[in-house]
């Protein structure tokens, strides 16, 4: 399955999905890593990784029209899967309804719980025992759609938001390349 990755920054999800994606047996392969964000971190990963990339701003740009210069790229690439890893902008209707079912996004919290941003201050300020990650598929709604993958983590004493986000960015790593094949799979 041919999987197309969407990064805003570091990517060390992405990483990891590159990484998972060369074993021998792997049924995914990232074909593409695309960003909003010219000189996002993640991109200078991927290129060493041999993996082709793309990058434009979306500054000044109808988010319509330049979520259709990215589908454009993805389908020129014959991508048959997208991932989300740390792409910090909302899809659009349109573009969401050309991929249904066929975009995957990794969100730093147990959703339901805590869409959208600061998801590891807001744990803590309630007081959960537990935090984690999730992978779901993507629907026009901010981090909404059937989850497919969850990890779990304590919260512990004393944890500041990094803290927190360090430890749960450890499970992200493993649940999405595990959930991305399972998923890959599923399509094949
Ligand atoms: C991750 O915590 C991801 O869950 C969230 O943004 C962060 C991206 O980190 N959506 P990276 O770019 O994959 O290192």
């Amino acid at each position: 399955v041919r999987v197309g990755i969407l990064i805003s920054g570091r990517g060390s999800n992405m990483a990891s999905l590159v990484k998972a994606s060369e074993a021998p047996d792997s049924p995914y392969r990232v074909v593409r890593v695309l960003s909003n964000v010219e000189d996002a971190g993640g991109l200078a990963i991927a290129a060493v990784a041999g993996i082709p990339t793309w990058a434009k701003s979306h500054k000044g740009m109808p988010r319509a029209e330049f979520d259709a210069l990215l589908d454009a790229e993805l389908r020129a690439a014959d991508v048959e899967l997208i991932a989300l890893a740390g792409y910090m902008r909302l899809l659009s209707p349109e573009f969401i309804a050309g991929w249904q079912g066929r975009i995957l996004n990794i969100h730093p919290s147990l959703l339901p719980l805590y869409k959208g941003l600061d998801t590891h201050a807001r744990a803590i300020a309630a007081g959960d025992a537990e935090a984690g990650c999730s992978v779901h598929v993507v629907t026009p709604e901010l981090d909404d759609g059937p989850v497919v993958a969850q990890a779990r983590v304590p919260v512990l004493p004393g944890d500041t938001p990094d803290t927190l986000a360090e430890r749960v960015l450890g499970q992200e790593h493993a649940l999405y390349a595990r959930a991305l094949a399972d998923y890959a799979r599923s399509l094949r």
